[in-house]
């Protein structure tokens, strides 16, 4: 079999395509690439009690870029997930409480003491569709956050970075009254008021449900669903370039697709990569209930987001690339994770290049939202300090 031939049947049915793929080879694949990978689904659903309305978004976009939400007025969510980088922040370890600076530019001010946020921050652009499986279902209301998957929903979700000391918190207020603080200072805001009565209704309406609600709604309207993937995928051909298309066949053929599945190119699930500690952390970040696992990230906008992993220590998809390669032949890169702890299904490569990266250039969609409002109620720098 031609690998064009192939190739044209993946592209016209993806299903018999796939078979005719697997069978030419000896490796004894189990998953199917037409259900284990796919184009997102048009429109982002809604959980039942938090229907999206326009005036609602537009009141989670100004929280989103208000500096208020934390401690020190001068961080906000929009200082680590920018649209400028791919709603994330191109840092290794995002710098939150006492920084300075956008993206690399990004530092700690003189005289504050340097606490690293210990994870890399992960791109929100199609957060609204996290949990989705290789059949498209998914339940926004339980929807997997974070990378040991300790929240549920963005409602859930949004409420955290406000209590967590490095991120947004700092030493102004303390953990357990944090997003009450908050509120307080939202309530005492007429623009704030004014808009969460228009979207919550009369009463008290500034709740941390309600800001919960309003945060998740604008994060489900950051969606890049168009990249040349989808387009292919939705049956337009020439969408991929010829060595995309070589590359989906190898993300395929090296099992990639084992874990990063379905529509977002992650099974929500964690596994263990190995993956070496930073330096610049005082402890050895352990995962999910301390077994060094991590959830499998989306590859959605990959190309955005360097640097890579769980903790940004891979600077490039190369690097990445090399990762896996070394990997998988066995060798034991974090010494606290012993290879036989290691994923069953990372596979022994069969063969990694360039095409691959370019298969994964196919999953950016460039056209997303890159909006920045400009100003916000509480009159404080948009986005935090970014100078
Ligand atoms: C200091 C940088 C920083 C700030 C500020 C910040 N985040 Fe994050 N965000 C992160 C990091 C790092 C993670 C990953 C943490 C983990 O997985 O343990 C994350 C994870 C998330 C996730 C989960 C994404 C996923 O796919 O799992 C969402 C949603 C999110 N942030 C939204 C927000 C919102 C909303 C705000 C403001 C209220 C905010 N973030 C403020 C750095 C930041
Ligand atoms: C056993 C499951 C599994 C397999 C197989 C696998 N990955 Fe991953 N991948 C992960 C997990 C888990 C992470 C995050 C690890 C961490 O942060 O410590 C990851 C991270 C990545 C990242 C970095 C994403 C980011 O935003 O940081 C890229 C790129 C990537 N994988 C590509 C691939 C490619 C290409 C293949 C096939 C050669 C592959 N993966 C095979 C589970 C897997």
């Amino acid at each position: 079999m031609k690998t064009a031939t192939i190739l044209s049947s993946v592209a016209s049915m993806a299903f018999f395509g796939a078979s005719v793929l697997y069978s030419c080879q000896s490796n004894g694949l189990e998953v199917n690439p037409d259900e284990s990978i796919g184009a997102l689904p048009l429109t982002v659903a809604d959980p039942a009690d938090n229907p999206r309305t326009p005036e609602k978004v537009a009141l989670g976009k100004v929280l989103f870029y208000d500096p208020v939400l934390s401690g020190n007025q001068d961080v906000a969510c929009a200082t680590c997930h920018h649209p400028q980088f791919g709603y994330a922040d191109g840092l290794d370890l995002p710098i939150g409480v006492g920084g300075e600076g956008l993206g690399k530019n990004r530092r700690f001010r003189a005289g504050q003491s340097a606490v690293f946020t210990r994870r890399n921050t992960p791109t929100l652009l199609n957060v609204g569709f996290n949990g989705i499986d290789a059949r498209g279902q998914y339940n926004p209301s339980t929807a997997p956050m974070f990378y040991d998957l300790r929240a549920q929903s963005l409602e859930a979700q949004s409420l955290r970075p406000i209590a967590a000391f490095e991120e947004m918190r700092g030493t102004v207020f303390t953990e357990t009254n944090a997003v009450d603080s908050v509120l307080a200072r939202l309530r005492a805001i007429p623009a704030y008021q004014e808009q969460f009565r228009a979207v919550f209704g009369t009463g008290n309406a500034i709740t941390a449900q309600n800001l919960g609600k309003a945060l998740a709604a604008y994060e489900r309207t950051l969606v890049a669903n168009n990249a040349p993937f989808d387009r292919y995928r939705r049956g337009d051909a020439s969408a991929m370039t010829e060595a995309q298309k070589r590359g989906m066949v190898l993300f395929i053929q090296n099992g990639c697709n084992a874990c990063h599945s379905g529509p977002m190119f992650s099974d929500y699930k964690v596994h263990v990569l190995g993956v070496v500690d930073h330096e610049k952390l005082p402890e050895s970040d352990a995962g999910k209930d301390n077994t060094y696992a991590f959830r499998t990230p989306t590859l959605r906008n990959v190309a955005l987001t360097a640097p890579y992993m769980h903790n940004g220590k891979l600077a490039s998809l190369p690097d990445v690339m090399t990762f896996y390669d070394v990997v998988t032949t066995g060798e034991q890169l974090n010494p606290r994770v012993p290879t036989s702890r290691l994923d069953s299904l990372l596979r022994p490569r069969v063969s990694l290049h360039n095409d691959l990266i370019q298969f994964l250039n196919a999953l950016t969609d460039p056209g997303f939202d890159q909006s920045v409002p400009a100003n916000v109620p509480s009159g404080l720098s948009v986005g935090g300090r970014l100078r």
